[in-house]
């Protein structure tokens, strides 16, 4: 993958990675660490959105296992309708067909696992304050966060602990910011599970 710019990672690039089926990010199941993460969760009315969520596994697993109040919003509209073909009974008004960015209601727990490495890094900064207003006093950010030197190459774009550490301090408590056990074969090593708290 080329140098890309800002602004080259639009709705269309998103979208025709979709339609060409180039998506070598989509693992085709839920992540060990976020199965094993959701297994635990006692409450099962809590509100949750999964930005950037693609094909997602991840609102697939939640919605098996009988949560109801959850969001996937992705700026592409292909992987969305795969979600919907997949659950045939998950509500239209929860499949999100919108920028991030422009997203405005608030949320329990938004799981993070390959979208702030989709981003390019200019808005690193922006995804911490939209996180922050989207999460409701006191909610969580969960998921994974990859472990290898940024480089001007990506999607994905790397980043590592400090960096991490030092953008999400000021507004989060960090909870847990740490190599990822159980990751999947090809990513073991090169990625950090984490929980931050929205301080306030
Ligand atoms: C690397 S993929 C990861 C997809 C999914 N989380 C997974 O693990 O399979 C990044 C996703 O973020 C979406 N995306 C990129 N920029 C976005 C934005 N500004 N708002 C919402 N979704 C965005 C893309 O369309 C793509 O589905």
């Amino acid at each position: 993958m080329g140098f890309m710019k800002k602004n080259d990672l639009n709705s269309s690039y998103w979208e025709n990675r979709y339609k060409e089926n180039d998506t070598g990010w989509d693992i085709g199941h839920i992540s060990l660490p976020l199965k094993v993460y959701f297994d635990q969760l006692q409450d099962k009315s809590v509100k949750i959105l999964v930005p950037g969520s693609g094909n997602s596994h991840e609102i697939e697993y939640l919605w098996k296992l009988g949560f109801k109040h959850i969001y996937a919003a992705d700026i592409a509209k292909t992987p969305l309708t795969n979600l919907k073909t997949r659950l045939k009974d998950f509500p239209e008004n929860q499949l999100l067909h919108t920028d991030f960015f422009k997203i405005s209601d608030t949320f329990d727990v938004i799981i993070e696992q390959t979208f702030f490495c989709a981003l390019h890094p200019s808005f690193r900064k922006a995804y911490v304050e939209q996180m922050t207003k989207l999460l409701k006093s006191k909610g969580k950010l969960v998921g994974l966060l990859f472990n290898f030197p940024l480089s001007e190459t990506g999607p994905p774009f790397g980043g590592n602990k400090a960096e991490y550490s030092n953008l999400f301090r000021k507004d989060f408590n960090i909870k847990v910011l740490e190599p990822s056990i159980n990751s999947i074969k090809q990513r073991l090593g090169n990625e950090l599970f984490f929980i931050f708290e929205k301080k306030t």
